[in-house]
């Protein structure tokens, strides 16, 4: 996108359509002053006593004609506008999307998905009032009061210049009123303000269930309620800031009428006789009443043009964000070994989430990453997904570094079932399917299987076509993981990342997927997180992570014996299994 904005990059790409719109305007301003003409020539014709019934229609059909005829162009002009406006939404907002999807997912965490949905949807909509209907009419906007000031001016210059003064006095004020709100930076603070509010909305409604629970309401919503006075205040102190020059800006251009009036009786009285001049001032007055209505589409021009214009920054800061590099070399993996190398982490600067991690998994080995809650193992996870690049060192899996393929090829060799889990709003054999598009009914049906899903799903009244999330069902947790590891399962990459993926299964499933996973995993190189050390003591490699550093590595017996820290997680660990059992029985 350089450094061109957004908008102008796409109005060029629909420059056809769009200097169609112009000129078909150009010409529906250009007829709309031949009714003018018309009631002219008729009153010309009464005045002079020199009319006939046919001469009359004559100039009633020219008029009635071009007033049909100036519609009938103006709506092909705004069809024109309106076909590129919609093209353009079209594409900003597609790749507004592609685009997101290579940013790094650390954009997600740092900007509130209220605030990215406002510029995706408002913002973005506002350019298709600013397009479809804003540049038809900015153009005749224009070219109208150009067209009247050489008519007015032309026909009697005196009558021309006096007509005009409350335009150009109007117009000045307009111009003032416009540049303070400019520069008092009201239209940026309007837009921060609506933001606010609206990322604080979501933030809201998601808080929800503890805002129920603790009994809290809006006001004790602190941030929400202040954001929603601010835009409150603003709003009205922005309208208020407007009222004295917006009513004299259209009191005065609505007004030209009270001048030409006076001041034509006035030429009059001092040539009674004159008809021509007669016929003149009732010309200008006809002309003058209808004057308002092009300065007032200017002036709403002007005013949304700032607005779009605010939009515009957020769609090019949006643009702006740097995806992540794709340096594809055309390298491979060799095999799917793991290899972390010196790797030091931060979320945000100063505040190092991992320091100096290494560790090495064999390929085709079991491997589990335990400790406790915030020491990095999500991250290390995340890291390995490349969904952070590292701060320094580097990750490897089969001796290539993890930068220097494609995501693509880095998503072909893991497949991973988070912490949190994401299900799209589709039906359940789609979701499972995400794993492996090509995949064919029996194949999901056999994940589903080994994931513990199956039999849940049968259950539903619409089987594997239940639609999830939103006019759909819902699933509690634990069923949500296990279509999500059925999910993983069928995607059978060489690498398997489980952040958590049994945490919320009760103790029968888990037993049983973790014998599933067992089973699959012959071929592949697996990394388990896990809070519930029973479940991971007969892998091949236990890393031991704490406040960001992979403190020891070996096997169950071995940690034991070896690392404090493994044996009070796990000394803890069997008083809560066996407190289970106990209760249990
Ligand atoms: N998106 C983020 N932005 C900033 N800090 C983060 C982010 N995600 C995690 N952190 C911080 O990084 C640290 C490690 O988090 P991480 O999720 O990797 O821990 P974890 O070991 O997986 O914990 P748990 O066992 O509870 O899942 C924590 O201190 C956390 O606050
Ligand atoms: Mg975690």
């Amino acid at each position: 996108m350089k450094n061109e904005s957004v908008l102008i990059v796409y109005l060029k790409r629909k420059k056809g359509l769009l200097s169609a719109s112009g000129l078909l305007s150009i010409a529906s301003t250009l007829v709309q002053f031949i009714p003018y003409y018309c009631i002219y020539r008729i009153i010309e014709l009464l005045m002079v006593n020199q009319y006939s019934a046919a001469s009359l229609m004559q100039w009633s059909l020219l008029a009635i004609g071009s007033l049909i005829g100036g519609m009938v162009l103006l709506y092909v002009s705004s069809m024109c506008s309106h076909v590129a406006a919609f093209d353009i939404l079209y594409e900003i907002r597609m790749d507004i999307l592609a685009h997101l999807s290579k940013v790094p997912m650390g954009y997600f965490t740092e900007h509130a998905s209220g605030q990215m949905i406002k510029t995706i949807d408002q913002a973005v909509e506002k350019m298709e009032s600013f397009i479809a209907h804003q540049i038809p009419d900015i153009v005749s906007a224009v070219l109208f009061p150009v067209v009247y000031v050489v008519l007015m001016i032309s026909i009697d210059w005196r009558l021309g210049l006096v007509s005009l003064i409350p335009l150009i006095i109007g117009l000045l004020l307009y111009a003032v009123l416009m540049g303070t709100t400019m520069k008092n930076n009201t239209v940026k603070q309007y837009h921060d303000a609506l933001e606010d509010m609206n990322s604080n909305g979501v933030e809201y409604v998601r808080a929800m269930p503890a805002v129920k629970v603790f009994g809290l309401s809006v006001d004790n919503f602190k941030r929400f309620h202040e954001s929603i006075e601010n835009y409150r205040s603003l709003v009205v102190e922005w309208t208020k800031s407007f009222r004295t020059g917006y009513v004299l800006f259209t009191t005065l251009i609505t007004s030209c009428v009270l001048v030409v009036m006076p001041f034509g009786a006035y030429l009059l009285s001092q040539d009674p006789q004159n008809k021509s001049l007669a016929l003149t001032v009732m010309m200008f007055v006809i002309l003058s009443s209808g004057t308002s209505a092009p300065f007032m589409k200017l002036m709403y021009a002007a005013s949304t043009f700032s607005n779009v214009n605010e939009g515009v920054k957020r769609v090019d800061e949006m643009f702006a964000v740097t995806e992540v590099v794709e340096k594809d070399s055309g390298a491979s993996f060799q095999d799917n070994g793991i290899q972390f190398d010196q790797v030091s982490f931060a979320y945000t600067p100063g505040v190092p989430v991992l320091q100096d991690v290494s560790f090495a998994l064999k390929p085709n080995t079991m491997n589990a990453l335990v400790g406790p809650s915030g020491g990095g193992k999500s991250t290390i996870a995340q890291l390995l997904l490349r969904f952070y690049d590292v701060g320094s060192g580097s990750i490897k899996i089969g001796q290539t570094d993890i930068r220097e393929v494609s995501v693509d090829t880095l998503m072909k060799q893991v497949s991973f079932v988070f912490q949190d889990v994401t299900l799209f709003n589709d039906t359940l054999e789609e979701n499972i399917r995400m794993g492996n598009t090509a995949a064919t009914q029996a194949e999901i049906i056999a994940v589903a299987k080994q994931a513990r899903c199956h039999d849940f799903i049968q259950q539903l009244p619409q089987g594997y076509e239940t639609k999830i999330g939103e006019h759909g069902v819902y699933l509690s947790k634990g069923e949500a993981q296990r279509v999500s590891i059925a999910r993983a399962l069928l995607k059978n990459a060489p690498i398997l990342v489980l952040d958590e993926a049994t945490a919320y299964a009760d103790s029968e499933n888990e037993v049983f997927i973790q014998q599933a996973i067992n089973e699959l995993v012959s071929g592949k190189t697996v990394l388990i997180i896990a809070h519930r050390l029973w479940t991971i003591q007969h892998v091949d490699q236990i890393l031991v992570c704490n406040q960001g550093r992979i403190e020891q590595s070996g096997t169950h017996d071995e940690l034991l014996a070896t690392s404090e820290l493994y044996a009070r997680l796990w000394h803890i660990n069997s008083e809560t299994k066996d407190w289970g059992v106990n209760a249990n029985a």
